[in-house]
């Protein structure tokens, strides 16, 4: 993992947005995968100034999101469908088309969900994923005890989601208590994964996740089993983790390093493809 301090939300925002505006430079038609809550919201904005003053252009990217809560219509201002348009969509030039974003109001989810993964797959993969992490060290709603191989499915949420996301509902008891979320293994195929993180209340998780030991209670830990995450954290966010001087030695004797540091790039073999080579 390549975990880069940064000393504000801000800082951290425009590095990200830095991140995924190289990856459209190098190649257009990306696919992104993307996330939903307080964490991505500068980033977004970044996006849009980018897009409107340096012509960033998302005309032809593909977008999957991560989740979406069980109940709501795109229209609800609580859905993560209206999240997106409301903080992204509108104001880029993305073909509506090509948006992806969990359904909410489907009448059956399994057929859903097997769909949405198959969306993934025939757009040829993600590319880049962008994902925040919970407090209970979640990324999506995989919430802790979800398996680090699961997929697109309807989960239930920890009462501590529910508590953390309270504050974008009227009342606690408005907060949905089931989602539909891509898995820990949909994630994990992506090509690379940007998770960023910020403010105090998040350090735990983070250093748990960094720094721990790969355990479906903290299911953002399973980025240790990747080849290329970039953790971009702010000086809160950072303030559990214990390597940090390393981490900060490497980003000084590397500016940048998210963008200059060469990478072998193999596309990963599932293991099916291994066991039909073999
Ligand atoms: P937040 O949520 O960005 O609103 O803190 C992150 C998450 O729960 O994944």
């Amino acid at each position: 993992m390549e975990v880069l301090i940064s000393e504000s939300y801000d800082e951290m925002s425009k590095a990200a947005a830095q991140v995924v505006a190289k990856t459209l430079n190098a190649k257009p038609n990306a696919v992104l995968g993307l996330a939903t809550g307080s964490t991505p919201l500068s980033l977004y904005k970044e996006l849009v100034r980018l897009h409107r003053n340096e012509g960033l252009d998302f005309s032809q990217v593909t977008t999957f999101n991560l989740d979406e809560y069980v109940g709501l219509t795109r229209n609800n201002p609580q859905s993560y469908h209206y999240f997106m348009h409301h903080n992204l969509f509108q104001y880029i030039n993305i073909p509506a088309q090509n948006i992806y974003i969990p359904s909410g109001t489907t009448d059956n989810y399994e057929a859903f969900c097997q769909w949405y993964e198959q969306r993934i797959v025939d757009s040829g993969g993600i590319d880049l994923q962008i994902l925040g992490i919970g407090t209970d060290g979640h990324i999506a709603f995989n919430e802790p005890s979800s398996s680090l191989g699961s997929r697109t499915r309807i989960k239930t949420l920890a009462q501590s989601t529910i508590e953390d996301n309270a504050r974008f509902f009227d009342k606690p008891e408005d907060v949905p208590i089931y989602a539909i979320t891509m898995g820990v293994g949909t994630i994990l195929e992506a090509d690379r994964i940007l998770m960023l993180a910020s403010g105090d209340n998040k350090a735990k998780a983070v250093a748990a996740a960094i720094e721990g030991p790969v355990t479906s209670m903290i299911t953002a830990s399973a980025l240790q089993l990747h080849q290329d995450v970039i953790c971009l954290v702010d000086s809160g966010a950072a303030a559990e983790l214990t390597m940090t001087d390393y981490y900060r030695w490497i980003q000084d004797k590397q500016p940048g390093a998210p963008q200059t540091v060469p990478r072998p790039h193999f596309r990963k073999k599932s293991i099916v493809d291994r066991y039909l080579e073999s």
